[in-house]
């Protein structure tokens, strides 16, 4: 099986509120998108990975992260776009033609084992698109922040945190991304354009330890994950 890893890392890190865009920042002396990449790098069905940066940052990606890096992979350093959807969409555009499945992986979940990216592929290779995710711990409730109400509470064990990586067959991401763009949909993640086409997605039971980076407390979390060892 041949697979492709589109990194959307072209984000402005704008709730972190720091002077680096996240995928710069060190976590335990490496910069955050230098892990995510080592991650992919360790699954052998990855041979091409395309990083989507912020417009203009290229060279400093090239610089600060992938010159320090041997991966065996081969890396595409491509522009991003507005949003996390067209920036996945650029990449798309690069994916090699031989390549059967795809698998998006956030630039800003460095903690993300490749146990998990192989169980990805795997169940996206039997059922056409699979996302890790995790079972909700806290109650989750519909808010009206305006009207400061709990609007309607929602039944907790029907519930997921969805993360990446997502996985899918490479012809049914570009479907959906297609057909995405042409209705103006924009989905926060790339699982929910292809739900939208009525197509079912796996899930695997990813991990708590794979969060994403987002804000100065989710750094102090991932530096004690990646001190005491992954969290179950
Ligand atoms: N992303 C992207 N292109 C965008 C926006 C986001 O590739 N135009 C990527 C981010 O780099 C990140 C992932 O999508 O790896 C998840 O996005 P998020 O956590 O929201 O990152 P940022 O958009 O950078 O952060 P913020 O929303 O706080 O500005
Ligand atoms: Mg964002």
């Amino acid at each position: 099986m041949n697979a492709t890893a589109i990194v959307p890392a072209a984000g402005a890190g704008e709730r972190m509120q720091h002077r680096l865009k996240k995928s710069y920042i060190s976590l335990g002396g490496q910069p955050i998108l230098a892990r995510t990449l080592q991650a992919l790098d360790s699954v052998e069905s990855i041979q091409q990975i395309i990083v989507a940066v912020y417009p203009g940052d290229e060279q400093l990606c090239q610089k600060e992260v992938l010159a320090r890096l041997t991966l065996r992979a081969a890396v595409t350093v491509v522009a991003g776009g507005a949003t996390r959807q067209q920036s996945v969409h650029n990449a798309l555009a690069l994916v090699p033609d031989g390549t059967q499945l795809v698998i998006i992986h956030d630039g800003a979940r460095p903690l993300g084992s490749s146990d998990l990216i192989r169980s990805v592929l795997a169940l996206a290779g039997a059922r056409r698109a699979a996302t890790a995710a995790v079972a909700v711990k806290d109650t989750i409730a519909m808010v009206s922040w305006k009207q400061a109400t709990v609007t309607q509470d929602l039944p907790r064990g029907q519930l997921g945190i969805i993360q990446t990586p997502q996985a899918f067959e490479r012809t049914l991401l570009a479907q959906a991304h297609a057909q995405a763009l042409q209705d103006g949909f924009q989905g926060t993640d790339d699982a929910s354009l292809v739900l939208r086409m009525g197509i079912p997605v796996a899930v695997v039971t990813g991990s708590y330890a794979n969060i994403k980076i987002t804000t100065q407390d989710d750094l102090l979390l991932a530096e004690l994950i990646l001190q005491g060892g992954r969290l179950a």
